[in-house]
């Protein structure tokens, strides 16, 4: 049975840099609050006329060249998002035009802040199964056109940020490398805790002038309770696939854990006792970029040496939905 390895990993973020103090100048914030609380230093926001489906382009060209495979290799993409460019179909499609590869199946996948992690584990399922060979991994948003950039919304706006990362996943007959395990968790009694409600075909018409005058466009959520689930569950992920593939916690090399704040990445690292120089932050310089956070980390771990062939990488992921999952992979 083939092995799914990460063959090459690229990224994508916009080059328009909005610092803490670029958001004082339209809400009530500080420099000193986004810090202390989030970690987040700046961010990167979209220009009007750019799409998802070009900033994903761009990550699966570099991870291309990196992988040293040429397009017309690829069987399959699959995206993770939750802000998709339009409402269907998915942006997965507007990928595979960029790209060329007509014909190809396109996948989009709605697991929020865990999309990679849920879309590495479908690549590795349909490489282990011999349905296809070369898969295209995608996790790309756009949050910045969704966010209330006024007081009102400050709890949320000042976090998340834009960007796109992408890997090639491929089948590898070299059992000394490639996904070890992965593992996947939601509980849906949380939906509403950190949520959009507008537009939606659960209401009529999908968004009123009144959902527009109260804000129900806008993301949503309890800030703490968010915080609590995710420093407990992903701890617990990590935990749960390294017992799964008879590993320690020792043999990581490096834990990429989904970027949502420095603060949970911190106590994630304590609870795993895991020594600062085995985890990869770099949430001061994107915010929460949701599913494009791990392969944006991801790639930029890469370009700096932080892994060498034989390391134990381990992906953590928590978001919305509640979701949240984690994956081993021997690099
Ligand atoms: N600037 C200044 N003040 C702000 C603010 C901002 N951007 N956002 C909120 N505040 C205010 C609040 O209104 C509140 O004021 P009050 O005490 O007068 O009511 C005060 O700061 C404290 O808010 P609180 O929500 O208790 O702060 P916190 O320490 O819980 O930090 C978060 C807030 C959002 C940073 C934190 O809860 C968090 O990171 N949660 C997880 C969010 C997340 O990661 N979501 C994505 C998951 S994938």
């Amino acid at each position: 049975m083939p092995r799914a390895a990460i063959l090459g990993t690229g990224f994508d973020v916009p080059d328009r840099v909005v610092s803490n103090d670029d958001l004082t100048a339209v809400m009530d914030t500080s420099d000193a609050w986004i810090r202390e609380r989030t970690g987040i230093e700046e961010r990167r926001w979209v220009r009007e006329g750019t799409t998802g489906a070009q900033m994903a382009h761009r990550a699966c060209l570099a991870a291309l060249e990196e992988a040293d495979i040429p397009a017309s290799d690829v069987d399959a993409i699959i995206l993770a998002t939750l802000s998709p460019d339009h409402a269907f179909p998915g942006t997965g499609v507007f990928l595979q035009r960029e790209l060329g590869l007509t014909g190809i199946p396109a996948l989009d996948v709605r697991a929020q802040c865990t999309g990679f992690v849920y879309g590495l584990s479908v690549a590795d399922a349909w490489i282990r199964m011999g349905q296809y060979r070369t898969i295209l991994l995608v996790g790309v948003e756009i949050q910045s056109t969704g966010l209330d950039v006024s007081t009102a919304g400050r709890d949320m706006a000042v976090l998340f940020g834009d960007g796109a990362g992408a890997v090639v996943v491929g089948a590898t007959d070299d059992d000394g490398r490639g996904v070890l395990v992965t593992r996947l968790h939601s509980d849906g009694r949380h939906a509403e805790t950190l949520w959009c409600d507008a537009a939606s075909s659960a209401r009529h018409p999908r968004v009123s002038s009144e959902d527009l005058a109260s804000g129900r466009h806008y993301p949503s959520m309890d800030g703490r309770e968010v915080f609590k689930h995710a420093a407990t569950r992903m701890p617990e992920a990590v935990e749960e696939a390294l017992a799964a593939s008879g590993l320690e916690i020792g043999d990581v090399d490096l834990l990429i854990p989904h970027q949502a704040n420095l603060r949970i990445s911190e106590m994630v690292r304590r609870r795993l006792q895991l020594p600062e120089e085995r985890v990869y932050n770099n949430i001061q310089r994107y915010g929460n970029t949701t599913a494009a956070t791990i392969p944006i980390a991801l790639a930029e771990a890469v370009r700096e040496g932080r892994l060498q062939r034989g390391d134990l990488l381990c992906l953590v992921a928590f978001g919305s939905g509640f979701t949240w999952g984690s994956a081993l992979i021997r690099w």
